[in-house]
């Protein structure tokens, strides 16, 4: 059992390939694991353009494609001449009509290697940039209809969720047991959320943010501090240099620690985010020692928050497991932090390996193997929901 996935909700290509390993476990081998990020591209505006992110991912989806299928060894170039039979090219034409560039592309790929031995396909069908996701929808779409593989559409989130599970021994991945209920912090660029779950596979959303994300927040107080864009791991960076140095924060510096008791397991990052803008407005000219400060301020506030409705959703669940996952759990503070509450609350912590907090492919082939172990019907139509919550996936 061979699985193509392919996660282009952001500003990331991915394609990864994976061989499902025999056993009730879902374990799996990575064939081919290729991320094609876009972030030296929309550094330059300091956050990521839909239409932009969709350009990229258009013009890099099918060669990425082939150089997985080839990494994998599934490619086999055609040693005769082959040409689309024209009810197919029609079809194909339309699919891809707001697409000529992967239009072009792919009609070369199907004219130039065999039919390679893939038995599924998962894409990510949401939530994020729709424009980017239509890119991957449309192209797994290309290679069912010419290839005839079904289509499995993931929630980006719950491929999150599912990444946090991944234990990795030389190349083997495998989903953990955990023990139920477990609730999932999903912190990344576009979405923070406690998520109920009380089985496998089942969500509830029982905490989200009401404004910006706390990645969001990140990648914007680091605007303010001139750091360039993805800013979490800059923030990062300067707060550990901070820590090492031993530097006390300036009392006017100090930020506050937004929904800290609000009673409930909702988030807010905005009025955080406006906090760093009027220090850094008061103080005038930014040295080093007052970004260090402020990134060490402001990475220690969103840990306190983060723990403290963790710790919260954890009693209110009576959940025996965190898992972890988004781009934002690739953070060392945040992440020692939840060891140790694991350690005095006596849960079990499940959290991605760096390389898999931040968007990737492997993540949606997990998901996808899971969806098919429970043997979902795959989709001939799949439409792209930028909003698509996990707790409806
Ligand atoms: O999950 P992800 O790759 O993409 C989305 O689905 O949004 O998350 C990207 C976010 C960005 O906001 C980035 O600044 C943040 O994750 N991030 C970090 C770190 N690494 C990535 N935030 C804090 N500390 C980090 N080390
Ligand atoms: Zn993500």
């Amino acid at each position: 059992m061979i699985l193509l996935a392919i996660e282009t909700s952001c500003d990331e290509t991915a394609i990864s390939v994976v061989k499902r390993v025999r056993g009730k476990q879902i374990r799996f081998e990575s064939l081919s694991h290729k991320v094609l990020s876009q972030i030296d591209l929309h550094a330059q505006y300091g956050g990521v353009f839909p239409a932009l992110a969709k350009r990229e991912h258009t013009k890099a989806i099918t060669q990425l494609i082939a150089e997985a299928l080839e990494e994998a060894d599934l490619l086999v170039e055609r040693t005769n001449t082959y040409h689309i039979p024209n009810a197919e090219r029609k079809k194909l034409d339309t699919l891809l009509e707001r697409e000529p560039e992967m239009l072009a592309a792919m009609k070369v790929l199907f004219e130039g290697i065999q039919k390679p031995a893939i038995d599924a396909i998962a894409v990510t069908q949401g939530p994020g940039l729709e424009p980017a996701l239509w890119v991957g929808i449309n192209a797994a779409l290309a290679l069912h209809m010419l290839w005839d593989i079904p289509v499995y559409p993931i929630n980006h989130m719950e491929g999150h969720i599912i990444a946090g599970l991944i234990n990795v021994t030389d190349n083997v991945y495998e989903i953990s047991d955990f023990d139920l209920p477990a609730v999932a912090l999903l912190i990344s660029g576009g979405h923070t959320e406690l998520v109920h779950v009380p089985k496998l596979r089942s969500y509830k959303v029982i905490g989200k943010t009401r404004d910006d994300a706390v990645g969001e927040a990140f990648d914007k107080a680091a605007r303010m501090l001139d750091l360039p864009y993805p800013g979490g791991p800059e923030i990062s960076r300067l707060a550990e240099h901070a820590r090492k140095e031993g530097i006390i924060v300036d009392e006017d510096l100090r930020l506050p620690r937004p929904m800290l008791h609000s009673g409930d397991l909702h988030f807010s990052f905005s009025g955080l985010k406006t906090a760093v803008l009027t220090r850094v407005k008061k103080r005038g000219t930014l040295d080093d020692r007052t970004k260090m400060m402020i990134a060490l301020e402001f990475e220690n506030a969103v840990t306190d928050v983060l723990v403290a409705k963790v710790k919260q959703a954890l009693y209110e669940t009576r959940a025996s497991s965190l898992i972890v996952g988004g781009g934002v759990s690739a953070n060392t503070h945040i992440r020692s932090a939840l060891k140790r509450l694991a350690e005095t609350e006596g849960f079990t912590l499940f959290i991605p390996n760096r390389n898999l907090s931040t968007d990737n492919g492997l993540m949606i082939a997990s998901a996808g193997l899971l969806h098919l172990a429970e043997e979902e019907k795959p989709k001939v139509k799949i439409v792209a929901n930028g909003s698509w919550s996990v707790g409806e996936c």
